[in-house]
């Protein structure tokens, strides 16, 4: 995907988009609403069950006219075709990208170097549906002949964010007898206490990892294992019944010493915060059944093929990200709030977080040249309504511009009282009070003693989407996904960067792996960092044997 074109601030869209800026800075979304009583009809694209109101941004038609220029301007159309066509567009790794083959239909065929992987997908997630039917019926047995109850997945960043967030999020569909737990930290206590009540006997570990050389991981599936052993006096063939693993290393999982017959592979192409739906998702089917686990694969597909063959103007992945280059290049946003009115999406905005920023954190373009405009804003958020009783002051009345994604359902998964009515009323109260927000005229009129008026105006202006679809379900879950996925590849398409390498988190890994010994060593170190971190050596080396 190296590009010929020119740089994104000199093209003519960025320039007119720049202009028109500061001749609509001023304008309040008050006032657009009053200009336009059909803003709210008409500001608005729906595609796959998902409906998605961006008329409370701060745009006009002439904003998303040259929006959608940017767009055509950065060959997106170009960079989308290449993406879905298998071509090596992680150019920095030399990698295709195409988690969209993880969820074509049998039978559909991308080649990479010459190899149908649509097929292999299709091998894979067979051998899942086989795995995840002889777990959950019981016919799969510990060493000592007992039913599996417990399944712990032990992964970090993409190999765990995805299976804990999609676990939490169709929790309503899946399986209630077995229990299952998330292991990423390599603060010791992850592991102790997803363990601690816990038979060995009873409990299968999930080892996931694209390489299998995390640091983490392996350090997590090196306690796990002495914590099986343990009980089965140092028994290794026992490991074969309670470990599988996930990975693209058959080497290394085998030199762990997991049979590669209990190894559920995937693909250099697939990147590690985009592989929730391939055998990463191991845990996922295991809990929701392979049904459910294809019915998610058939959304994310869905939205696919929406993003693939949708024009721009109607195009829900495009406009969302439209709409975030403009509220972080032109209104200079730092941040986006993702903010789910559903519980079960609780772990949605950390799933995000890696996301949005493994992919566009970047400061260079694809060819080495460092951007002089912003890349992704930082993405954060928490459940509604609690984020009312927090964070949601700065919102409202802060300093900072804090654009909002609102996503909510139609339906409850389970009813309870007038509890849904509630939770909805709430989030169009906010996005409605963060666009329009209260006059001081209006605040007076209320009969608020004048010291207090400032206090209590709301300026209102703040951007948001609103995102509603029926309710959630493994195939909304899969479209929600793919509708961010495809709104950041689209981001870093404009950005002209590249979305799918990962090279800021090398750096602290080596310098961790240098300091281990460090601090491991009986005799005292001889320490060439700067004088800070030798310091704090020293000091956590005084701490770790103080009595
Ligand atoms: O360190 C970042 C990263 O490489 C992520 O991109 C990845 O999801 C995570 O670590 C885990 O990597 P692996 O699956 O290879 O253990």
């Amino acid at each position: 995907m190296a590009t010929k074109i020119k740089s994104l601030t000199q093209c003519a869209a960025w320039k007119a988009l720049a202009t028109h800026h500061k001749q609509i800075q001023k304008l309040h979304l008050r006032k657009l609403f009053a200009k336009d009583p059909k803003r709210g009809q008409r500001f608005i694209a729906e595609a796959a069950g998902l409906f998605l109101d961006y008329s409370k941004n701060r745009i006009t038609d002439k904003t998303l006219k040259l929006l959608l220029q940017l767009a055509k301007e950065s060959n997106l159309r170009g960079k989308i075709d290449a993406m879905f066509s298998g071509k090596k567009i992680n150019v920095t790794e030399n990698r295709a990208v195409l988690h969209v083959a993880l969820r074509e239909p049998k039978g559909a065929s991308i080649l990479v170097d010459g190899k149908n992987v649509v097929s292999e997908v299709h091998a894979v997630l067979d051998k899942m549906a086989e795995f995840s039917n002889r777990v959950r019926s019981g016919e799969w047995k510990g060493f000592t002949g007992k039913h599996i109850k417990n399944i712990i997945n032990i992964g970090i960043g993409g190999s765990d964010l995805g299976p804990v967030m999609a676990y939490e999020a169709l929790k309503h569909y899946s399986e209630r007898n077995l229990t299952f737990r998330f292991v990423s930290n390599v603060d010791g206590i992850d592991f102790v206490e997803a363990t601690h009540d816990l038979d060995p006997t009873e409990t299968l570990f999930i080892i996931s990892s694209k390489t299998f050389t995390t640091l983490e991981t392996m350090t997590n599936a090196r306690s796990a294992r002495d914590w099986l052993l343990a009980k089965f006096s140092g028994d290794v063939k026992a490991v074969a019944k309670h470990f599988v693993a996930v990975s693209t290393n058959a080497e290394k999982v085998s030199a762990f010493g997991i049979d590669t017959a209990n190894m559920f592979v995937f693909w250099d192409w697939v990147g590690g915060r985009y592989s929730m739906d391939s055998a990463i998702g191991l845990s996922t089917m295991l809990a929701i059944g392979p049904t459910n686990y294809r019915a998610m694969l058939t959304g994310f597909h869905e939205l696919d093929e929406h993003f693939r063959t949708t024009s721009f103007e109607n195009n829900l992945p495009v406009l969302m990200a439209l709409l975030s280059i403009w509220n972080t290049d032109f209104l200079g946003a730092e941040t986006v709030a993702v903010l789910p009115y559903e519980q079960y999406l609780k772990r949605f905005p950390a799933y995000l977080q890696q996301l949005t920023m493994e992919s566009n954190g970047k400061h260079v373009t694809l060819d080495g040249k460092k951007v002089d405009y912003q890349t992704s804003p930082v993405y954060w958020g928490e459940p509604g309504t609690n984020g009312q009783h927090s964070f949601y002051q700065l919102i409202h009345q802060g300093t900072r511009l804090i654009p909002c994604d609102f996503i909510a359902f139609g339906q409850a998964l389970t009813k309870l009282g007038r509890h849904h009515d509630i939770l909805m009323a709430n989030v169009f109260a906010q996005a409605e009070a963060l666009a329009f927000g209260k006059t001081a005229e209006e605040v007076k009129a209320e009969g608020t003693a004048d010291s207090l008026v400032p206090h209590r105006v709301f300026e209102g202006n703040r951007p948001s989407n609103t995102i509603l679809a029926e309710k959630l379900t493994p195939e909304m879950l899969g479209k929600l996904v793919a509708l961010y996925e495809h709104s950041v590849f689209t981001q870093g398409a404009i950005w002209n960067i590249d979305s799918f390498d990962q090279w800021g988190v090398e750096l602290g890994k080596v310098l961790a792996q240098r300091i281990v010994p460090e601090l491991e060593s009986k005799t005292v170190p001889k320490l060439k960092h700067d004088s800070s971190t030798n310091n704090l050596i020293r000091c956590y080396r005084k701490l770790k044997s103080a009595k």
